[in-house]
């Protein structure tokens, strides 16, 4: 009984899926923890078809698989499983946000492998973050095309998908700045036609964010406005250098950068 996701998805027969080889062991990671899930997954982007049958297999308890196309022929793409929907549109159309939202208003898992375009990537992104479950996390396959000038990218472009993902680094840093901005206003800084949306995406809850060959992981925090650094924990009952045990407990070190010249925005 194979339990990896790589290994059902090397095994899979019937509708075809197209993923490189590198992204497996990542979901084989990702995915684990909601194996035995209710969960709800939507892709952006399904071609054939056969990743849902796969994450069908893979996650047996889902609740919901949707997944998205913008191409006409996939209203073809049939499933015995009632549990699986085809939503046939443009994923970043706000028809198809709703009919997307109707078949589940919520996501634990997010998979964005559509047009690989740095616009609609960072607009999905932007809209579909927002739906996604405390402890849920946001894929973007194919991330390779942000270098490509097809694709409207660039090594040193600075509105590319990839350009973009590196800046939630920083958000994911932003009681550090030591600057009284909101974090959005690092996106619209470089973003400023995403201004809206990048307001209400609740970057304070992004966890952490991960980089693989091509791919990056946005993970969510458990509760809402979770990110920080935490408490300072300090064990041990022998400070032989020096003595720190006065800052068990203590919260982040907060720095007043707001006269730097490299802080200023
Ligand atoms: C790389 S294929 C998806 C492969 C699939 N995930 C798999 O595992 O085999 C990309 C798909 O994204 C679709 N697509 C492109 N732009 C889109 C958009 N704006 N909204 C939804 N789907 C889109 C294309 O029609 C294409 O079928």
């Amino acid at each position: 009984m194979n339990h990896r996701f790589s290994d059902i998805f090397r095994a899979h027969r019937g509708k075809v899926s197209d993923k490189w080889s590198s992204y497996l062991p990542v979901y084989d990671e990702l995915f684990s923890p909601f194996r035995m899930s209710p969960i709800r997954l939507l892709e952006i982007g399904v071609q054939n078809g056969g990743s849902l049958e796969v994450y069908s297999k893979f996650f047996p308890n889902h609740e919901k698989i949707v997944g998205c196309d913008i191409h006409p022929l996939c209203a073809r793409l049939d499933y015995i499983n009632p549990r699986i929907q085809v939503v046939v549109g443009d994923c970043n159309a706000d028809a198809t946000r709703d009919r997307i939202f109707a078949a589940s208003d919520s996501f634990d898992l997010i998979i964005d492998d559509g047009s690989h375009r740095s616009d609609d990537i960072i607009r999905s992104f932007l809209t579909y973050f927002p739906a996604l479950t405390g402890g849920g996390a946001f894929v973007v396959e194919d991330l390779s095309t942000s270098y490509w000038r097809a694709f409207d990218g660039g090594l040193f472009h600075t509105r590319s998908s990839m350009s973009f993902f590196k800046l939630l680094i920083d958000v994911i840093h932003a009681e550090h700045w030591g600057v009284e901005v909101p974090a959005h206003e690092l996106i619209t800084r470089d973003f400023p036609h995403y201004g809206a949306l990048a307001a209400c995406v609740g970057l304070q809850s992004i966890a952490s964010i991960a980089f693989h060959n091509s791919m990056c992981v946005i993970r969510k925090c458990e509760t809402p406005d979770q990110q920080s650094l935490g408490a300072r924990i300090i064990r041990g009952t022998d400070p032989t250098v020096v003595d720190v045990r006065h800052w068990d407990g203590t919260g982040p070190i907060r720095s007043d950068e707001r006269g730097n010249p490299n802080s200023r925005f």
